[in-house]
């Protein structure tokens, strides 16, 4: 090293309790006890970075995008374009042209389907999907078939909450034209190899469609890597705000897409007799979009970055360990899906005979937030023949005394029910 080498300044690893003072709305009581949120896969809480930074743009650079030369309107530009790269960069995607702003993963997932479904399947055609997605990975794809007649498969999963992967083999074959799985189940936990899956989908001729929802919140997300042809997810579960979703797509595939929605900004030219399409990623973002929440969502990545992914990873890890390890000492308690070496920061359960709405009010009364009912995927809970569970999940903001919070209340709830 020469003596004019700068020195590499390496950030201390931050701490639980220094994250959760940029966190406002963790600062509260909740039926007089200091609120535990663990309710993060629903969506998570917002860094007074994001909250400051939507503030400021709407203070003093608001004005639609793109189609104007006045200075509002290009620094407003720059500040979406800005955050459509942060997002390339975030997930190491080759392009900004590959990045479409959409409103959230649902929205992504749809403009797949009906994109690339209505212009490549026919009847013959199988699309294959897993037992273990959430609706907005099942319920387009249910659509998609009806309209073009192809046919809709499910790959099992087994009791353990893994996927069937002998089932696998026999269903993914030369009739498969798409494979969509998630990456992360949101309620059995579940992390599917994603890299894995597309490499089988791509194999047999199919593209492949990666439900991120769950994954790129937590997990460190390299799309050339995983070679995924799409990837969708949504801001509010990354520290950003509501309103706003990314699609990856592969720009060759993107290209030969028609488009999804028609309006402003996604043509070329209209005329009475008909309209010519945008460049890529304009030709899927019609009208008006979400400009300060994209600029909430660079903001966000800005902060994960910061504490670092496998940080987040890590520390998730720990946690979810840990409330395992005390849930499964409660008796009458049962959690769905693997062990924790195979599993995100998330922990669904069904506790004795009580329903899954009664615990989360009990635990509300302590202050424990923890969501009840079916979290949007009613075929795993058909597979347990139950219709809801409770599920308790973690983020970065998360420590384990809020699991002893956690545990303490729902032994409560067992005292409450007396079994
Ligand atoms: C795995 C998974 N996919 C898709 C979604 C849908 O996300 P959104 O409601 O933001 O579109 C969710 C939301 O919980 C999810 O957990």
């Amino acid at each position: 090293m020469t003596a004019s080498t700068p020195t590499l300044q390496v950030a201390p690893m931050p701490t639980v309790a220094e994250i959760r003072k940029d966190f406002p709305i963790l600062q509260q009581e909740v039926h007089g006890h200091p609120l535990v949120y663990l309710d993060s896969t629903a969506s998570s809480q917002k860094p007074v970075q994001v909250i400051e930074a939507m503030d400021e743009y709407y203070r003093t650079i608001h004005a639609n995008v793109h189609r104007g030369v006045h200075t509002l309107s290009e620094a407003a530009t720059t500040a979406y374009e800005d955050a459509r790269l942060k997002v390339a960069r975030f997930i190491n995607a080759p392009s900004t042209k590959e990045i479409i702003f959409t409103r959230n993963t649902t929205e992504g997932l749809n403009l797949v389907a009906y994109s690339w479904g209505r212009a490549n399947l026919k009847p013959g055609d199988e699309v294959l999907i897993t037992e273990m997605e959430h609706h907005s990975n099942i319920v387009p794809w249910q659509l998609i078939c009806e309209i073009t007649g192809a046919t809709l498969r499910y790959v099992p999963i087994t009791p353990r909450g893994e996927l069937d992967y002998d089932a696998l083999s026999q269903l993914l074959n030369e009739k498969t034209k798409v494979f969509a799985f998630t990456a992360m189940s949101n309620v059995l936990g579940t992390i599917n190899p994603v890299a894995e899956l597309v490499a089988r989908a791509h194999a047999v001729g199919a593209i492949a469609v990666v439900d991120g929802a769950q994954s790129v919140p937590h997990l460190k997300t390299d799309v050339q890597a995983l070679d995924a042809d799409f990837l969708a997810f949504s801001s509010h579960k990354m520290l950003g705000p509501t309103g706003i979703g990314v699609l990856y797509g592969r720009k060759e595939i993107l290209q030969a897409m028609p488009p999804f929605l028609g309006g402003g900004d996604m043509i070329r030219e209209v005329k009475l007799s008909g309209s010519s399409w945008n460049d890529l990623p304009y030709k899927f973002e019609a009208g008006t979009p979400a400009i300060a929440e994209a600029v909430g969502l660079s903001v966000a990545i800005d902060y994960l970055n910061q504490v670092g992914m496998d940080w987040i990873t890590e520390h998730e890890r720990q946690i979810t360990a840990y409330a395992w390890e005390q849930l499964q000492q409660i008796e009458g308690l049962r959690i769905l899906g693997p062990d924790p070496e195979r599993r995100g920061g998330l922990l669904s359960f069904i506790f004795g005979d009580i329903h899954p709405h009664d615990i989360a009010s009990i635990l509300d009364m302590q202050g424990v937030a923890v969501r009840a009912g079916h979290h949007c995927a009613q075929p795993i809970h058909d597979h347990y023949g139950i219709s809801a569970s409770t599920r308790a999940s973690f983020y970065i903001y998360n420590s384990l005394d809020e699991v002893d919070r956690l545990v303490a209340a729902l032994h409560q709830a067992k005292d409450i029910f007396s079994f």
